[in-house]
């Protein structure tokens, strides 16, 4: 989705504006542009890669002052003219602007003494600050008056010619202050401007910003309020690729220490009990009836393995929703269920839309979540973060472990305090995550096994991932992982659907692979997997058992009781990112997605 960056300081503003915007294209776009100028604002902006703004760029100029952004579509095509920043007629005002006006039809009609060269929602702010310029007001009070006028959601940022500032003001979309010894930034997220600074500062909705040569002023209902700054855990190199082909390798390789991370000072495996730091209170837990698990994609699969946890371990019932379909059903009593959205970006739309139905009804709310400060963490009643470290790729790896780890933490101090789960069971499940680290190490060291198998099989006609009860979570995973990046067909099915339809696409040309671990019933997928090999199906399977397998390949996993499924996720990961990286498929940026998914 689209993002921000914003500089004002020493240096010069053309390099550092188009390094935030290379390290924004993470987030998936179709264009980019940047708005420089201090007497007078220069805009240059283009269809297609920041590669390709590059061409139109200055090498250099003495401004100190700038906005760039990528965009991602919404209203109107990938063209020169919808990129950002838009302008009023004369130039004078420069915005780029995320999220999505609903209105702008409305202030266009309102507009129309003035000339549109965009088809975009965006460019109705320009011109609505130039008119209130025009009217004598100040440029804070017109960028105010201007945002007071809009309607949906939006984080803006704003260059004025002649005035030595930059203006900022956001409403249902993050934007972020970064504070440096050369000078201040805005970041739609932390990434754009992470090279320069770990001191941030979280915009709250409403909030205007001016950024001068002195530095911040944060205004809030019209008074100057003071804001925290914040230092950021994340290693400088963290958003960079470190040697790696792409992010996702990187990201697939950092999971021993995203997970231990994320679980560091939360385990007290002697006692079997975890420290996640929220209120949950016992006597609210004792009477919960029901766990309601919100999310999208990965995030959704990383939930739909632990409801399996909650269940069987916490003995409460849980039930998953997709979030772009989340409704609190009115024979639910609000007061017993808890409602916990999994999100690693924290600005996923329909997730916000989906815990913001369950507040309305008056539930309790949790957020799982990899990104401080992020919009879920202003909407819930507390908030568990999963410590991954910063995912650049668009395709989840990292986080779907340190999520269902996360979570597993959340079942085991659901399950103590509801006297569901025994000291000694809740042990083995903390012992299980401990090991994880290594045990994902471990496969990473196969990575050559995978990578043979990936050259075997890539030009497969598709591809089919099985497993029950946990393997069912990572199966879906599995083949999400590989259709996002390779844009091959894959599904994942639990194992004994197969033979409920899906069997008659399964043929010599379409590989299997099977979760045969602890933790997804392997006794019983078996007999699904024979059946597919009577089609003469290759199957590639993850054992924990290896004497279970007569098998075209077999992954060894090491034996760590409910953590199994999640450590095959790896092989999976790695198969998925080789088959696409043969395929010299754009991986870190698969076509037509967006890191973080901000519009409903
Ligand atoms: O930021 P979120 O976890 O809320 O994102 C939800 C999905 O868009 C996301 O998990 C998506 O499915 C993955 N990037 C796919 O790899």
């Amino acid at each position: 989705m689209c993002g921000i960056i914003g500089y004002l300081g020493d240096d010069e503003a053309l390099s550092v504006v188009t390094a935030g915007l290379a390290n924004l294209e993470y987030r998936g776009y179709d264009s980019a542009g940047v708005a420089l100028g201090d007497t007078e604002l220069t805009v240059y902006k283009r269809a297609g890669e920041v590669d390709a703004l590059t061409e139109i760029l200055p090498e250099s100029t003495s401004h100190t002052r700038g906005i760039g952004h990528t965009r991602w579509s919404t209203h109107g095509p990938p063209t020169d003219a919808n990129a950002h920043p838009h302008t009023d007629e004369a130039g004078r005002v420069a915005v780029v602007h995320n999220g999505i006006i609903e209105n702008y039809e409305q202030l266009r009609e309102r507009l129309s003494d003035r000339t549109f060269t965009s088809e975009t929602d965006t460019e109705v702010i320009p011109h609505l600050i130039a008119a209130e310029l025009d009217a004598g007001k100040s440029p804070k009070e017109a960028v105010k008056a201007a945002a007071a006028q809009l309607e949906g959601s939006y984080a803006i940022v704003v260059t004025i010619a002649g005035v030595d500032s930059l203006f900022a003001i956001r409403e249902g979309s993050p934007l972020i202050i970064g504070h440096a010894e050369n000078g201040t930034f805005l970041g739609s997220d932390v990434t754009a401007f992470l090279d320069h600074t770990q001191q941030v500062t979280y915009l709250a909705d409403g909030d205007l910003a001016v950024i001068d040569r002195d530095g911040l002023s944060v205004y809030r209902n019209g008074e100057l309020v003071d804001v925290a700054v914040e230092e950021l855990d994340w290693e400088a190199d963290a958003a960079e690729k470190g040697g790696y082909d792409h992010y996702m390798r990187k990201e697939i390789h950092e999971q021993p220490r995203a997970l231990r991370q994320t679980i560091s000072g939360r385990l007290d495996t002697d006692r079997g009990r975890v420290a996640l730091d929220i209120d949950l209170p016992t006597e609210y837990l004792e009477s919960l009836e029901e766990i309601q698990l919100v999310a999208c994609g990965t995030s959704y699969y990383a939930s739909v393995y632990a409801a399996d946890l909650f269940e069987s371990l916490a003995d409460v019932r849980t039930t998953v929703e997709v979030a772009s379909e989340y409704e609190f059903s009115t024979n639910r009593d609000p007061w017993r269920t808890l409602v916990v959205a999994v999100t690693q970006s924290g600005e996923t739309a329909d997730t916000l839309s989906a815990i913001r139905t369950a507040a309305r009804a008056g539930a309790r709310t949790l957020a799982v979540t990899n990104t401080l400060g992020s919009t879920i963490t202003r909407e819930v009643d507390d908030t568990v973060f999963i410590r991954a470290g910063p995912e650049i790729g668009v395709a989840a790896t990292k986080t779907f472990a340190s999520q269902v780890a996360t979570l597993a933490l959340l079942v085991v101090l659901v399950g103590r305090k509801r006297g569901a789960l025994s000291s000694e069971r809740a042990t083995s499940v903390l012992d299980s995550l401990r090991g994880l680290p290594g045990a994902v190490q471990q496969i990473l060291d196969r990575e050559d096994t995978v990578l043979e198998t990936a050259e075997t099989y890539a030009d497969s006609d598709a591809f089919f991932f099985i497993g029950r009860r946990l393997g069912r979570a990572v199966s879906l995973e599995g083949a999400l992982k590989l259709k996002e990046i390779s844009y091959d067909h894959a599904e994942g099915f639990p194992a004994g659907e197969l033979k409920h339809g899906p069997l008659a696409l399964v043929t010599e040309n379409t590989p299997v692979l099977a979760v045969l671990t602890d933790g997804a019933r392997p006794e019983a997928t078996l007999p699904n997997v024979r059946e597919v090999q009577a089609r003469d199906a290759p199957v590639i399977g993850a054992v924990s058992d290896t004497e279970a397998s007569a098998l075209d390949v077999t992954f060894p996993v090491p034996d760590l009781g409910v953590m199994e499924p999640l450590v095959t996720n790896v092989y999976w990961q790695l198969f998925a990112y080789h088959v696409a990286n043969l395929k010299g498929r754009s991986i870190d940026k698969p076509r037509n997605l967006a890191k973080s998914v901000t519009v409903e």
